[in-house]
């Protein structure tokens, strides 16, 4: 049956989310559509539907191909799919970075169409008067800093954050700054792992890593990467808990194999004329 993804009751908040701080790890994964929500509601405290949906599931090479229409598209998939997880949706770039009134006007939109639980964005200082902006205006905002993909290529590509003094720094002040906004969270991502899990106990909010560190008070990955189907490159940092690369190859070689020898379909993959002549025949799998 479907979840009764209408009760805000049943959700997972952003402000209990923000009460984890130190507690059990946030389980995060990202999700974009409507079956995998399903599928990952149950195990989830939250959901994210990342920007890298563009690359993921769009073909784009970078997180710059996401628009906010397709944020706000994948957004209702995973909220009809979803019932209890906390559900985050990713504003794309453009979408935030010139003024506070841009960032709250493309928020609302966001919130409004899809009915998501919170925004995030990217970048400390530079956007922080955006983040207090946003949760001005009531809707929660989850950071990200460390290394963020809507600036690899300015910044000449994936690059560890965090192995210079002068960055190490520069990542306290974000971390900082995005607190101090009033973010109920924060990803830490692509950063050397002691200073990721020194940050987390610098500032008062929950952070959730990705290519960070254990110490985190949750981890995120990408649901592509993490069950094996991303078919580009797979970042070091992820674990791949299953294979459906192999899963799906083979079940589509076994159909190909099938519809050449005409082994499929089957006597029970048609419809007999039996349903005609007033006999139960189900459209459904029984
Ligand atoms: O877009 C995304 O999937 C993300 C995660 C990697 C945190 O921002």
């Amino acid at each position: 049956m479907a979840p009764d993804s209408s009760d805000p009751e049943l959700r997972i908040s952003a402000s209990s989310i923000r009460l984890r701080k130190g507690g059990v790890p946030v389980v995060c994964l990202t999700a974009y559509t409507y079956p995998v929500a399903r599928l990952l509601d149950d195990h989830v405290d939250l959901l994210l539907v990342g920007d890298s949906v563009a690359m993921v599931l769009h073909g784009h090479k970078t997180t710059l191909g996401a628009s906010l229409e397709m944020m706000i598209a994948h957004g209702q998939a995973v909220m009809r799919g979803s019932a209890r997880a906390c559900v985050v949706v990713d504003m794309p770039a453009g979408s935030y970075e010139a003024t506070p009134r841009q960032a709250v006007a493309s928020a609302r939109r966001i919130v409004n169409e899809t009915g998501c639980q919170a925004v995030k964005l990217e970048g400390g200082v530079t956007v922080a008067r955006q983040i207090a902006a946003i949760v001005a205006a009531g809707i929660p905002v989850m950071g990200h800093i460390g290394l963020q993909p809507q600036s690899v290529e300015s910044d000449g590509g994936y690059r560890i954050k965090g192995r210079t003094e002068e960055n190490v720094a520069a990542l306290y002040r974000d971390a900082r700054a995005v607190e101090k906004a009033g973010a109920f969270s924060v990803v830490i991502e692509g950063t050397v792992e002691t200073v990721a899990a020194d940050l987390t106990r610098h500032i008062s909010i929950p952070t959730i890593g990705i290519g960070a560190s254990g110490d985190c008070d949750g981890q995120i990955l990408v649901i592509d990467d993490m069950v094996g189907l991303t078919v580009d490159r797979v970042p070091k940092f992820v674990k791949q808990y299953a294979d459906l690369r192999s899963v799906i190859s083979q079940a589509a070689a076994s159909y190909a194999a099938e519809v050449r020898s005409r082994t499929f379909p089957g006597p029970n993959h048609v419809f007999s004329a039996a349903a005609e002549q007033g006999q139960r025949m189900s459209w459904d799998k029984e």
